[in-house]
């Protein structure tokens, strides 16, 4: 489908040598986080805060009410997820990891030694759990080990290894679900299986969250690929996905369609006094929640215009083309596509290189010296440690994720980095490996320095630092 909006405003693209660009990455540790902005041209690194707004988005800026407690703004933001999600306590939030802190701080005060299972955390919820001595244990479902496989619903959960879990030894205070699926491809998670790991949990009496980050794009999936859903609106489904939750977490800055904010939203009344009072230490008062009120009615617009269906079709409809486009250049993606990024298998696209030399990190690398093109990785260097125990092993999936910031690229800017990746892969047998020189012990993807491996055995001994 064609963009259904026009540009009003453009933002120029820098376009750097070869040259510069090997200067960048060596600079930058061969971490794609450590580069300047001014230093990539197609920065396809997260879909997270990294929106075009609308222009009734930037006309309610206008509006914002900077009042410190009880603004108009803060109102308006309650109406619009109160009715969008159904929950009827609402704690706003910076952005989506404060308000995992502000749920696992108020549920889960003494849970050292406890297991909060899901389809699979995403980076930042398992940081969260584990500063606090909890264990993040992911259950994806059986199709889901195979990246090629093509499957409706690849971000279901195992419900029978959920079962398993809950009837174990180790207590588990909490059962989420991310969706869509984001450290698995981005892939859906369907209503049946939403409804079946609410009802395990609940028979175990313990409660049921979802990361509702992306919960747009899966009730559009839902919408197109689950029976009994196709006449449904978007809206409907994402108020009957909520209506199995005892609540949700929320990161504005994708399905928000804004560049900052998140919440927590419960139907516990008594969690959300807990949390409420956390907001107040860390975050502001509970009318803002660290977010000015201009931001509260950017989330409030954004909320509205992502339920649209025409630009859901549209933000699927792109990532399904760039994922065609790298496959038709013979590149291994996570198929089928997913919501808001195209996957690269790199474990496939390197198979020449140990998974202990982090093929996806060192094929990130590349992409970038290629075309300037900068995406993220998602595989043993953002999931392979283990943050309570410093243990290190090769992560389930080892991909390189190309995010699609909403409403800012056009197909040609896809085409061109289909282009830059297919020409990496016609040199992919000369790529090497690299090892980490320097790491923390928690989220290390953010801050590890990488160099390149001089051996097929260099792996890492890399220099530990704490204050995580
Ligand atoms: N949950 C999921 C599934 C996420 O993808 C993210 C962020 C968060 C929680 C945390 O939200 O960034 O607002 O604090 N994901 C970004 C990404 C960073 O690139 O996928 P946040």
């Amino acid at each position: 489908m064609y963009e259904p909006y026009k540009i009003k405003v453009v933002e120029p693209l820098p376009i750097t040598t070869r040259a510069q660009r090997e200067q960048a990455l060596r600079a930058a540790g061969y971490n794609l986080f450590g580069l300047r902005a001014a230093d990539v041209t197609i920065d396809l690194l997260t879909d997270s805060g990294t929106a075009a707004m609308s222009q009734d988005q930037w006309a309610a800026l206008m509006r914002g009410d900077e009042s410190y407690a009880g603004a108009r703004s803060w109102h308006r933001f309650l109406d619009v997820v109160t009715e969008t999600f159904g929950f009827p306590h609402v704690i706003p939030a910076h952005q989506g990891r404060a308000a995992e802190r502000l749920l696992f701080g108020a549920l889960l005060p003494t849970a050292s030694g406890h297991t909060v299972p899901s389809n699979a955390h995403f980076d930042t919820t398992k940081g969260n759990l584990e500063v606090l001595g909890v264990s993040a244990r992911d259950l994806p479902c059986a199709e889901a080990a195979d990246p090629a496989k093509a499957a409706p619903f690849k971000g279901n959960i195992d419900l029978d290894a959920l079962r398993d879990l809950l009837a174990g030894s180790r207590p588990v205070p909490l059962v989420m679900l991310t969706v869509t699926n984001n450290a698995a491809g981005g892939q859906p998670v369907s209503m049946a299986n939403i409804a079946a790991t609410a009802a395990l949990a609940h028979e175990a009496g313990v409660p049921f969250y979802l990361d509702a980050c992306r919960i747009a794009e899966n009730a559009y999936f839902i919408q197109q690929r689950e029976s009994g859903y196709e006449h449904t609106s978007i809206a409907d489904i994402v108020r009957h996905m909520c209506s199995h939750a005892d609540g949700i977490t929320f990161s504005a800055k994708k399905d928000g369609l804004a560049n900052i904010g998140g919440f927590l939203a419960t139907r516990d009344e008594q969690l959300a006094a807990r949390a409420r009072q956390l907001c107040v230490v860390s975050e502001g008062y509970p009318t803002y929640g660290g977010l000015a009120g201009r931001d509260l009615e950017a989330i409030a617009v954004g909320l509205r215009e992502v339920l649209d269906a025409d630009y859901l079709r549209h933000r699927i409809d792109s990532t399904a083309f760039l994922v065609a486009e790298l496959q038709a250049r013979g590149i291994p993606m996570v198929l089928p596509a997913g919501g808001h990024a195209a996957y690269i298998d790199a474990a496939a696209f390197l198979p020449h290189l140990p998974l202990l030399q982090y093929p996806a990190q060192a094929l990130l690398g590349e992409i970038y010296l290629e075309g300037g093109v900068r995406g993220a990785e998602l595989g043993t260097v953002t999931f392979g440690l283990d943050g309570t125990t410093g243990h290190e092993q090769p992560a389930a999936w080892e991909l390189v994720r190309l995010a699609l910031p909403r409403r800012v690229y056009t197909r040609s800017h896809l085409a061109y980095v289909a282009d830059t990746i297919g020409a990496v892969y016609q040199r992919r047998h000369g790529i090497r490996g690299l090892r980490i020189t320097e790491q923390p012990l928690v989220m290390r993807n953010f801050t590890a320095r990488f160099a390149p491996a001089t051996t097929s055995v260099d792996t890492a001994a890399p220099k530990v630092y704490q204050g995580t």
